[in-house]
């Protein structure tokens, strides 16, 4: 089974901006993937290439085997579901939500009854008659849900869907993207800057940088093996510490910072003895230490600078050196004191190690070389 989606070195240019530059994608059948990256990297304006409302520069869009590049938007049928909603504040829940069989040209009646099914589908039942600024954010995103699915497409885009909503409804809101995925298996990309939503949705994430995919994986190989510094920093607020290696043996390097050692597993930009280098923590494999630490833990020294009540757990700001500080999240079990000195164990299994070589080519690199 191919692709459903596939971007084939798409580029697009605004003036001199190169917002897609050869991006590279393929989805699957039924597979929900998040685009994942910071503000400007091109999310949207990869999305609108495929939905047909930008015509790419260069390179191909393959929608289910067939080359849509120079079809239109309303024959690709793909659904796209907005961040601001973009409903229309003129017509009734019903008519928004069967605006999009109104322009395929699907006559009245049918219409109605198709965006009432799609209506139940969100859980809207009722509602139908009332104009959108009758309904709450939450329940204008479900017009917009079932706008997009009512005519039943193969492919729905997501342009952060959740991003106007309040921290309850997103959650909500992203089980009912889940569910109605699972029950209709339609094929979806999915723009978010939210990593816990990217991380708990999709099959697979694909993490942009200036218009570029840099690495596409399952939820926990982002995660857990991110190929280069990008993508580690970019991921789950990793804690941070800069310095020499010192050792490199086949499973392992160990890096020296103001004094500080921390062994990491080497992979593809594995640095070599004598080289600066970064090393990302996952802070949820940082502890405090009591007793001994285990062959594959480092230890390094803090001081508890500061202190966040999170309800279920508190965060410590840890200083390591002058200019290394670290985060740690601890259940309310283990309390520390502002300004007690604590020894950390880092466990290797969550530390990754990058080159910090002279082509570092990008703000990731220098940024943490200015802070050791
Ligand atoms: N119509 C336009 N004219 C000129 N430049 C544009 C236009 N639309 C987008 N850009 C530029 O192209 C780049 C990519 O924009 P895009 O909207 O695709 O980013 P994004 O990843 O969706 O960002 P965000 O997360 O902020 O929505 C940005 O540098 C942006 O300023
Ligand atoms: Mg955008």
């Amino acid at each position: 089974m191919g692709a459903m989606i596939e971007l084939v070195d798409v580029v697009k240019r605004y003036g001199d901006v190169v917002a897609c530059n050869r991006l590279n994608l393929a989805v699957d059948q039924g597979e929900l993937v998040t685009l994942l990256g910071a503000s400007g990297c091109g999310k949207t304006t990869a999305l609108r290439c495929i939905t047909g409302s930008l015509r790419p520069d260069g390179g191909r869009i393959i929608i289910d085997g067939r080359d849509v590049t120079d079809v239109p938007t309303h024959k690709r049928n793909i659904g796209v579901v907005f961040q601001n909603f973009a409903l229309f504040p003129h017509l009734t829940v019903v008519d928004n939500v069967g605006y999009p069989l109104r322009v395929r040209g699907v006559r009245s009646a049918e219409r109605r009854e198709r965006a009432i099914e799609a209506l139940r589908l969100v859980r809207l039942d009722g509602l139908g008659g009332r104009f959108p600024r009758e309904l709450s954010g939450g329940q204008q995103q479900r017009v917009g849900l079932a706008r997009a699915i009512v005519y039943e497409p193969t492919v729905i885009l997501f342009d952060e869907p959740l991003s106007n909503l309040d921290a309850k409804l997103r959650l909500e809101m992203r089980e009912e993207i889940a569910s109605l995925k699972d029950r209709l298996g339609f094929t979806s990309i999915y723009v978010t800057h939210d990593q816990e939503e990217a991380l708990s949705l999709s099959d697979r994430i694909a993490v942009m940088k200036d218009g570029v995919v840099h690495q596409v994986g399952r939820p926990t190989e982002i995660y857990g093996a991110p190929k280069t510094a990008f993508v580690a920093e970019f991921l789950g607020n990793p804690n941070r510490l800069t310095g020499v290696c010192v050792e490199r043996t086949e499973d392992q390097v160990v890096v020296e910072a103001d004094g500080q050692r921390i062994a990491a597993i080497a992979e593809s930009d594995t640095p070599k003895v004598g080289e600066r280098a970064v090393v990302y923590v996952r802070p949820e494999s940082v502890r405090i230490r009591n007793g001994t630490a285990s062959a594959d833990e480092s230890t390094l020294r803090a001081t508890v600078v500061r202190s966040a009540f999170l309800g279920d757990s508190t965060e410590y700001i840890l200083s390591l050196s002058d200019s290394v500080s670290w985060h740690l999240r601890l259940e309310h079990t283990t309390r520390l004191t502002v300004g007690e000195a604590v020894d950390l164990s880092a466990l290797r299994a969550g530390c990754r190690a990058f080159a910090l070589g002279e082509s570092a080519d990008d703000g990731t690199h220098r940024g943490a070389s200015a802070e050791a």
